[in-house]
């Protein structure tokens, strides 16, 4: 029998997306599950009920009969423990969950021996993206963040030379370069103004450049990547590196908004009181990090306050602020979740503790806490190779490092390697020695200059094959080449032949490369 999606009607107060959206749940009706919605779930978000039952929603109108019925509950905020209570014993929930700042709620759904997915523990890897809700809601909320911001500012974003006199452009300084500090750094360079972004982690400082902002750096040096690509807390001398370019920002820019956050970690403060003192009348500060104690010493979460004539928005609910955007990437988030649940089986969830996604996000398993997951495995960070990594990845961008064979292992390989030379020595004639430790000391110049070609240009798998097309084109350039005066007569017509086939096939490859290349830039110019 198929399992029944229910979706209620969120009650914290001033929340307005809703889990699921009538283009969603007709894709799950089609993958074999019954939805039943509680009336008006969507209507904060402009989905009326009306929209949902004609893709096949059943509509209910009281939450307790939706709660008691639903095998499978979707969900933005975390349930209340009144709503816990109306579940159905065994069922399994799907939602932002918190499961750190939320014990009792644990406890609870323990005790319905509930299966609770949460999406706040969504690993953040490539595969996972399709599902990551934290940062489609961060997308919204960087937006979001700029258009309050402009809201309360007194003046255009963008430089104007008008009769009336020349309006100078508004300069914005981003703090935290991650996914709320990228869609607001996008969002206030549409809007005109004049971007500057700081982040801990060296390797956004070219995204941020990418996004036609300035990266502004610290001058401390000290590695800001910590596990699963997330940034770690840093040292106290980075810290007072870093207080004083923001000092200096705060008296030049007319607005701030800050991100910073390190997951499990109160917000760092970043910008003191004496700060939003010296910034100028009219400034405007968005602390998104509001909810988890903010990023100015002056934020009150969840409202606007003004202070020394500055305005901070605190606010707690930025994504809520565009409940129809918010809601729809939010539900096909959900979506994307509940087709990896559902591999097997029509109408089914399965929750396999071999999928990586799967296990990180699960923080109880029928009634079982099975939260924290293991850590993740990966860095978004360059791998730092040697202890010397320490300081900023290099200006070339990049380098992948390769795996290093254990000691005995490699002292094998050279012992083999010397009675094989042995041997050669011993046996083959002379003329041949000469083009061998030719040939030998070619692979090993070769092997060094294709891998220490830095991938600045192009992707590193691309700086490697060029690179290598460059040493067959000269290589078949000297073997195609007239003969200088003087030397032995012309290669015979089979080397030349080779030759001219080996610089037409790496030109195809070279030439070839740059066009896709050229063609895959354009496809994000405007
Ligand atoms: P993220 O983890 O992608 O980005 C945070 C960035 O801050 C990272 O790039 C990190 O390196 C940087 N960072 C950490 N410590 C720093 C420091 N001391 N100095 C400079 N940079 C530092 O997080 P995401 O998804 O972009 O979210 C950012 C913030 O927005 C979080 O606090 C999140 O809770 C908040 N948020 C707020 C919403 C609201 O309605 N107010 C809605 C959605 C997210």
């Amino acid at each position: 029998m198929s399992l029944t999606i229910g979706v209620p009607r969120e009650i914290f107060p001033g929340e307005k997306r809703v889990a699921t959206t009538p283009e969603v749940a007709e894709r799950l009706i089609k993958m074999g599950f019954a939805l039943a919605i509680e009336s008006g779930a969507g209507a904060a978000a402009g989905f009326g009920d009306e929209a949902y039952r004609a893709v096949g929603c059943e509509v209910l109108a009281a939450a307790d009969e939706l709660w008691a019925r639903a095998d499978v509950v979707l969900k933005v905020r975390p349930p209340s423990l009144d709503e816990v209570r109306l579940m159905k014993e065994g069922a399994t929930l799907i939602g932002f969950i918190w499961p750190a700042q939320n014990p009792s709620l644990m406890e609870a759904l323990a005790a319905k021996r509930a299966t609770v997915l949460a999406m706040d523990s969504i690993p953040r890897m490539s595969r996972a993206q399709k599902m990551d809700a934290l940062s489609s809601m961060a997308n919204i909320a960087g937006y979001r963040a700029v258009i309050e911001a402009a809201h309360h500012f007194g003046r255009f974003f963008a430089g104007q030379i008008t009769a009336a006199g020349k309006i100078p452009p508004a300069k914005v300084f981003v703090i935290g370069a991650g996914v709320a500090g990228l869609s607001a750094i996008g969002t206030a360079v549409g809007l005109g103004a004049v971007v500057r972004a700081n982040d801990t982690r060296p390797e956004v400082a070219d995204q941020v450049r990418s996004m036609g902002a300035e990266f502004v750096p610290v001058d401390y040096q000290e590695e800001g990547s910590g596990v699963g690509g997330y940034a770690k807390v840093m040292s106290e001398g980075y810290q007072k590196a870093q207080r004083e370019v923001f000092a200096k920002q705060a008296k030049e820019v007319d607005i701030i908004i800050t991100t910073a956050l390190i997951p499990g970690k109160p917000a760092p403060k970043l910008i003191t009181a004496e700060m939003v003192a010296s910034m100028k009348p009219g400034s405007v500060i968005v602390d998104l990090a509001a909810e988890q104690g903010g990023n100015c010493e002056l934020t009150t979460p969840g409202e606007v306050v003004v202070r020394h004539g500055v305005t901070i928005i605190g606010y707690t609910d930025l994504p809520s602020r565009l409940p129809q955007q918010s809601s729809t990437l939010y539900a096909t988030n959900l979506l994307r979740l509940i087709e990896e649940l559902c591999k097997h089986k029509e109408g089914s969830l399965e929750v396999d503790f071999e999928d990586e996604v799967i296990r990180g996000a699960t923080v109880l398993k029928e009634g079982a806490i099975t939260w924290p997951p293991p850590p993740p495995k990966i860095s978004a960070a360059p791998p730092t190779a040697t202890k010397k990594a320490a300081s900023p990845a290099p200006a070339g961008g990049h380098r992948e490092t390769h795996s290093v064979l254990p000691a005995r292992t490699l002292a094998w390989l050279f012992g083999a390697g010397a009675a094989l030379f042995l041997l050669v020595g011993w046996f083959a004639p002379s003329s041949f020695l000469s083009h061998f430790t030719v040939f030998v000391l070619a692979c090993f110049v070769g092997y060094m200059v294709i891998w220490n070609v830095t991938p600045s240009l192009h992707t590193p798998l691309m700086s490697v094959t060029n690179a290598i097309s460059s040493i067959i084109a000269i290589g078949a350039l000297i073997q195609i080449a007239p003969p200088e005066a003087g030397a032995a007569g012309r290669p015979d017509g089979l080397i030349q032949g080779l030759a001219f086939l080996a610089i037409l096939l790496v030109a195809i490859n070279m030439f070839g490369g740059f066009a896709v290349t050229r063609r895959m830039l354009a496809m994000f110019r405007k």
